[in-house]
């Protein structure tokens, strides 16, 4: 097993990443102190998962309360929120109870919203079972559900007690999801540790196999990259998380006019990244032959490496109304260099129009 600390001031945490984590009452018992545990877990996950995690935490003498959500995106809700909100006062859980985040960014995001908020706080465990949740939702404490009027707009910054990243779960998740996990830990990498991208471009075929050791060595990397970002900015005021947004203002925008679910979140990260380094390479700061490497590494885990064929302007207009614009300019994160990311003001609307054009129609 490998271990990754989240080493913020007054509130640090463990990461531990390995196989056969879900059903070990040793990894839990550390970090459960009331008599009572809370699943919440999605009705994809709970035949798969959630028999280990309850029979876990009964060796332990825990009373568990089993919550099982929809799955999707969709279900990111305040009606979810309220689903746990209500079983867990019908079984009068108190303030000293557990509640175990078992699923993807969706089921951790949620779910450590209710956390944050059941009783005013209590404590949370993060199981991810997505590679995306193992290496980015799960670490850094942003809990969120979506609103009608936006995606993840009511949240709260809430870390848990620890997250157990058990790898062996990963083997039953379809290619796309494991790609889009794979587009984060290339974005990471190529933010701040260019070493990790030659790390990365070694191991493609043993991450394709999704080979256990493999994955747990690059996940740890993943998260003390993500880490150390979270521990010199935890709440984003100081343009340094900010950072972790490489490929996320083409990429939402993209989400955006595909409409949510024509493509998962990482394949539009993955096209994000790209379209950002195409553009530090027009601002002189990568070369071709770095524009090139990135969208190699990308492809190998066939993800896209293109802005989809819609309308420039219609993808620029999603761009300004990104959550990290301010007074009306758009903040893009590009590339000084292959493992340097910077916040950059400079591009009007006009300028990104001519240069998603040219990306998109090569005119
Ligand atoms: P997800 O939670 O929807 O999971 C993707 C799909 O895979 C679901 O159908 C799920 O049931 C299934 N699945 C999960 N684990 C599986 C497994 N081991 N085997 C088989 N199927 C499995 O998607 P995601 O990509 O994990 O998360 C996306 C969400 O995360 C978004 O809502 C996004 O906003 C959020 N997010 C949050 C943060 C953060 O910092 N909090 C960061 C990035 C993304
Ligand atoms: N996923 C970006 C962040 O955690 O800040």
């Amino acid at each position: 097993m490998q271990t990754v600390q989240v080493s913020l001031a007054d509130r640090p945490y463990p990461i531990h990443i390995g196989p056969e984590l879900l059903g070990s009452s040793d990894a839990l018992a550390p970090f459960i102190n009331g008599s009572v545990v809370v699943i919440v877990t999605n009705a994809t996950l709970a035949p798969l998962f959630l028999a280990p995690v309850r029979e876990a935490a009964i060796r332990l003498g825990k009373r568990v309360l089993e919550i099982v959500l929809p799955d999707g995106e969709a279900y990111k809700t305040a009606a979810s929120l309220d689903q746990i909100y209500a079983a867990m006062l019908g079984a009068n859980c108190d303030r000293k109870t557990t509640l175990i985040a078992l699923g993807g960014g969706v089921i951790g995001d949620v779910a450590g919203y209710a956390a944050a908020t059941y009783q005013r706080g209590i404590p949370f465990i993060q199981m991810p079972t997505t590679l995306l949740a193992q290496v980015d939702s799960s670490v850094g404490g942003k809990t969120a559900i979506n609103h009608p009027l936006g995606k993840n707009m009511i949240g709260a910054f809430y870390q848990p007690q620890a997250v157990l990243s058990d790898t062996s779960v990963l083997k039953s998740l379809p290619p796309r999801e494991f790609a889009a996990g794979m587009a984060e830990i290339i974005k990471h990498a190529l933010i701040c540790d260019v070493d990790h991208l030659a790390e990365l471009e070694r191991d493609v075929a043993k991450l394709q196999a999704r080979d256990d050791e493999t994955l747990a060595r690059v996940i740890a990397h993943s998260c003390r990259i993500k880490a150390d970002v979270v521990k010199r900015d935890e709440r984003e005021t100081l343009g340094i998380r900010a950072l972790l947004n490489l490929g996320h203002t083409f990429g939402h925008a993209i989400e955006t006019e595909m409409g949510y679910g024509a493509w998962v979140h990482g394949e539009a990260v993955a096209a994000g990244c790209v379209l950002a380094s195409q553009l530090s390479c027009q601002l002189g700061h990568l070369s071709v032959a770095d524009v090139e490497r990135t969208t190699r590494l990308f492809a190998a885990f066939n993800l896209p490496v293109k802005a989809p064929k819609v309308a420039a302007a219609k993808l620029v207009a999603h761009m300004q109304r990104d959550k990290k614009n301010e007074g009306g300019v758009i903040t893009l994160v590009l590339l000084r260099r292959l493992g340097e990311a910077y916040l950059d003001r400079s591009q009007t609307s006009a300028n990104l129009t001519a240069f998603l054009s040219k990306q998109i129609d090569g005119v």
